[in-house]
């Protein structure tokens, strides 16, 4: 394959994506142009560069194509504990006291509106990472219905989005699930069980490229997308970007934190090869940090 073309698709793979395929990656981009160029019946890089640049449909196509979707319900169980465990029973401590607070004001805050809970999924992949927060946040609330949770999951991949908002799994997929939640929060259909409609109304399914949010763009969807998050799960991303992408990255993650909000990264992400002003949740046993309050 021509070296210097794959160059050329590898840079523009990068500025439009931040995906970055240097050194040992470099087979990977190479493997899936060539199957990408089979499928199309292209005899060369040269003919398929000349299509990507005049073709809007065959960016997404070849970005979707380029990504690496792997996942799993509870993916780290040692994380999830922790929220349930630790973040959750404290969040509704402090923002239960902020409702009775409210109660006491001339004009309160309508109901549900106090009780407001954010989290962003930042590359979701196949949607098994916001099933598995919202279920975790179901399990653990006294009293759920009484939240405004929103959870806005994205990813640069539409099929990975596709599946994701379907909420069907077979049942390879649902192993790491416990029973009880399969019982609770799906249903079951064939060979495996499709999310209820309570679960999946709490998240807000997008593409979403974390390119655009980098460079100060803001998050899919309404206005009101770009209020800061109680918390964020962006695991197993920034491990396919370049060192100063990573940066960039962690940077606009503490941006789009309230004070106080946690991160949640991927067991090879941790934030101390960064400049950052996160400090590591220290009783965690895993990767959690948290935007210290002013
Ligand atoms: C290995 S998966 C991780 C999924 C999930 N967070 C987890 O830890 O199980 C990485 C995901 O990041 C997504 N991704 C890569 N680059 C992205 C970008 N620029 N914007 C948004 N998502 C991106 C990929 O499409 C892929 O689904």
């Amino acid at each position: 394959m021509e070296e210097a073309l794959l160059d050329t698709i590898a840079h523009f793979v990068q500025k439009r994506s931040r995906l970055c395929f240097r050194e040992q990656k470099r087979s990977i981009l190479r493997q899936r142009l060539t199957e990408r160029l089979t499928h199309l019946g292209m005899p060369g890089l040269a003919d398929y560069w000349g299509y990507l640049r005049n073709s809007a449909k065959e960016e997404p196509i070849l970005l979707d194509l380029l990504t690496i979707n792997e996942t799993s319900f509870f993916r780290n169980p040692g994380q999830f504990r922790f929220l349930t465990e630790r973040i959750v029973p404290t969040l509704e401590k402090t923002r239960g006291e902020e409702v009775i607070r409210s109660w006491g004001r001339a004009a309160p805050a309508p109901p549900g509106s106090i009780m407001k809970l954010r989290i962003l999924c930042a590359g979701c992949s196949t949607g098994e990472e916001p099933y598995s927060v919202a279920m975790a946040l179901f399990a653990t609330l006294r009293y759920p219905r009484a939240w405004d949770i929103e959870i806005l999951a994205g990813d640069l991949s539409d099929s990975c989005i596709r599946t994701a908002a379907a909420g069907y799994y077979d049942a390879e997929r649902l192993k790491g699930l416990p029973a009880t939640h399969i019982d609770r929060y799906m249903e079951r259909r064939g060979n495996g069980a499709v999310v209820k409609d309570e679960i999946k109304g709490l998240i807000r399914f997008c593409r979403l490229n974390l390119n655009d949010v980098i460079n100060g763009g803001p998050l899919p969807g309404p206005e009101d997308g770009n209020e800061p998050f109680d918390i964020i799960f962006c695991r197993n991303v920034m491990i396919y970007f370049s060192p100063e992408t990573q940066q960039q990255l962690v940077d606009t993650l503490f941006r789009l934190l309230v004070p106080g909000g946690y991160l949640f990264t991927g067991d090879a992400e941790p934030l101390h090869l960064y400049d950052h002003e996160f400090a590591p949740v220290p009783d965690a046993g895993c990767l959690i940090y948290r935007k210290m309050e002013a």
